[in-house]
């Protein structure tokens, strides 16, 4: 892989596009109806071409699969539906020969109750270390003031083993025990797990469910400085040895509270900003600025190496558990009116379906991912609006195959259809045989084609991933407006929240004698002068301007050169 320099060598999560994708939804090479390593790596030429920089998996260890795989059953190996290790190892060295990093999940908190840990400590005799693996208690009362996650599923964090005689902890379903960071051999037990993983060249870990890896009486049993120091040990074993990896914390909490996950520049590199993510949907709805505005405001400073990942849509629920009541109520109402669409505290959907199937919606949100602070994660399919079905159980109906054609199956795979972990989406509205890679390939107007002109954009340009971030107020809150700044390089973002044209004036005085020049097509714009700078946008549209010094000098063409646009 060319690494221009050592700095941008190590810090790549913040210039990163990253992937999200589940091995068993991408591409099924063998006909047995689920995805695996070598469909994977066949379609590694399409994620290029896309323009990502990072793939992140969904777990892909050996697991019953009542959770997709979050409930692992051996942290060093691959489910034998997905491949073997050698297929996983040669879709390493062909991302990474591609200039594709891959990030994993590290699933610290618990392990599938299959897992030889937990049949052991559930036989172990109190006191012993095997026992100690897990948490155990003789009652079911203790904890009490730590919240029941999955509410849809369980009624309580403790469940009993006959085969024990004693209760065990769990923050999510009842067959995911919780490990028991108090013990040593836990913490040595997830260091080889790290070791095993990242010597073999993973870029960077995913640490799902973090907040709750220790538990103590009279507190929430969240984000405890306990769990903090596990995170700092975390952090000097990687960068004693792996200078160069990251570690993403999924920390579903308050901006704050998420923040603390970088500890001073010595926990996580990265951490995903979950409140801006429901805000970005309210804002949009509600035609106004000021749900992204005031989180992002709120929103602490980061560490000079830190990094928020930014997403719009995942393998999850929309989470609305970082929202007031009021604002639950509200998405609740405006995108699941159909009570099917909600489990837990959130909404089963994708992207494509939350924007009514509108294109200026969904461009509209891309933009703001691909524009705020942070890194932006696309999950699969989102790229070409896939849709979803909320009648399937849990969140699978989010979790269907990728569609790469109009053939049998959506090209995913060959099996019998019957075979297929899940079908295809047929819904009538994002049926496979329209919304599908191919047919989007073809057309250059195609949502596909939009998204690769939207991420090379963004990868020239590095104040999006690392810039300062200055909004401005016009007096029309429907308009969202923007500075990011790093080096030498200005960007003005404007976006229209309405799906009615727009007007708005901006106070660029900082900027006066500049020509804004719109990104896209290289367009220059009137200079900015000593008036407040007036502005029209169409529904749901957005600009991306340059304010580069250099941009002073331009002089306006009559019309852009073909050339000279951002395509
Ligand atoms: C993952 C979920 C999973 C849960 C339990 C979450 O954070 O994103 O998909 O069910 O952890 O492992």
């Amino acid at each position: 892989m060319v690494q221009p320099n050592r700095e941008v060598a190590t810090l790549w999560y913040k210039d990163a596009v990253i992937y999200e994708l589940h091995v068993r939804a991408f591409h099924d090479s063998n006909a047995d109806g689920l995805g695996d390593f070598p469909g994977l790596t066949e379609k590694l030429d399409y994620l290029r071409d896309l323009g990502i920089t990072a793939i992140w998996l969904l777990p892909f260890y050996p697991s019953p699969l009542k959770d997709d795989g979050y409930d692992i059953a051996d942290y060093a190996a691959i489910h034998s539906s997905y491949g073997t290790m050698s297929d996983f190892r040669r879709f390493l060295r062909e991302a990474h020969h591609r200039g594709i990093r891959v990030i994993t999940e590290l699933v610290l908190n618990h392990t599938s109750d299959q897992h030889p840990w937990f049949q052991r400590s559930r036989r172990a005799l109190p006191g012993t270390p095997w026992r100690d693996f897990y948490v155990w208690s003789d009652t079911a009362e203790r904890y009490q003031g730590a919240r029941v996650i999955f509410k849809d599923f369980e009624r309580s964090n403790w469940s009993w083993d006959p085969e024990a005689g004693a209760y065990y902890w769990h923050r999510f379903y009842g067959h995911q025990p919780d490990l028991n960071f108090n013990s040593p051999r836990v913490w040595r037990a997830m260091r080889q797990v790290v070791d095993f993983w990242l010597r073999m060249g993973v870029d960077g870990l995913r640490l799902d469910a973090v907040p709750y890896l220790h538990e103590r009486d009279g507190t929430n049993c969240e984000n405890l400085p306990e769990t903090h120091a596990v995170l700092k040990r975390l952090r000097q074993h990687v960068a004693a040895r792996y200078p160069d990896r990251m570690l993403l914390a999924e920390a579903n909490q308050w901006p704050e509270d998420a923040a603390a996950y970088f500890g001073s520049g010595d926990e996580c590199h990265m951490a995903f900003h979950f409140p801006v993510m429901p805000r970005m949907f309210m804002s949009i709805w509600m035609e106004d600025r000021y749900p992204m505005v005031e989180i992002l405001t709120r929103t602490p400073p980061v560490p000079d190496e830190c990094q928020w990942a930014m997403f719009l849509r995942n393998h999850d629920e929309l989470t609305l558990e970082m929202v007031t009541d009021e604002e639950r109520d509200y998405m609740y109402r405006v995108y699941a009116t159909d009570p099917e669409a909600r489990i837990n505290l959130g909404i089963r959907r994708r992207l494509a379906p939350l924007m009514g199937n509108n294109r200026r919606r969904i461009e509209l949100m891309n933009s703001l991912l691909f524009s705020l602070p942070g890194t932006p994660v696309i999950y699969y399919g989102d790229e070409i609006g896939m849709g979803d079905n909320i009648y399937l159980g849990d969140r699978n109906g989010v979790r269907t195959p990728m569609q790469w054609s109009a053939d049998r199956n959506a090209g995913f795979s060959r099996a019998n259809p019957q075979r297929l972990y899940q079908r295809p989406i047929v819904d009538p509205e994002y049926h496979y045989e329209t919304v599908q890679v191919e047919a989007q390939q073809r057309n250059q107007q195609s949502l596909l084609w939009w998204m690769k002109r939207l991420i090379a954009l963004r990868k020239r340009h590095q104040a999006f991933g690392r810039g300062s971030l200055d909004f401005l107020a016009p007096a029309n809150r429907r308009i969202l407006a923007f500075v990011r700044r790093y080096g030498a390089e200005t960007i003005l973002v404007v976006a229209n929240l309405s799906r009615y044209a727009q007007y708005a004036e901006l106070d660029l005085s900082e900027f006066r004698g500049r020509v804004p020049t719109e990104m896209f097509g290289a367009t220059p714009f009137p200079p900015v002068g000593d008036a407040p700078y007036f502005i029209t946008l169409g529904p749901h549209s957005f600009y991306w301007f340059a304010l580069s010094e250099a941009a002073t000098e331009q002089q306006p063409p009559s019309s852009p050169t073909r050339k000279s646009r951002a395509e």
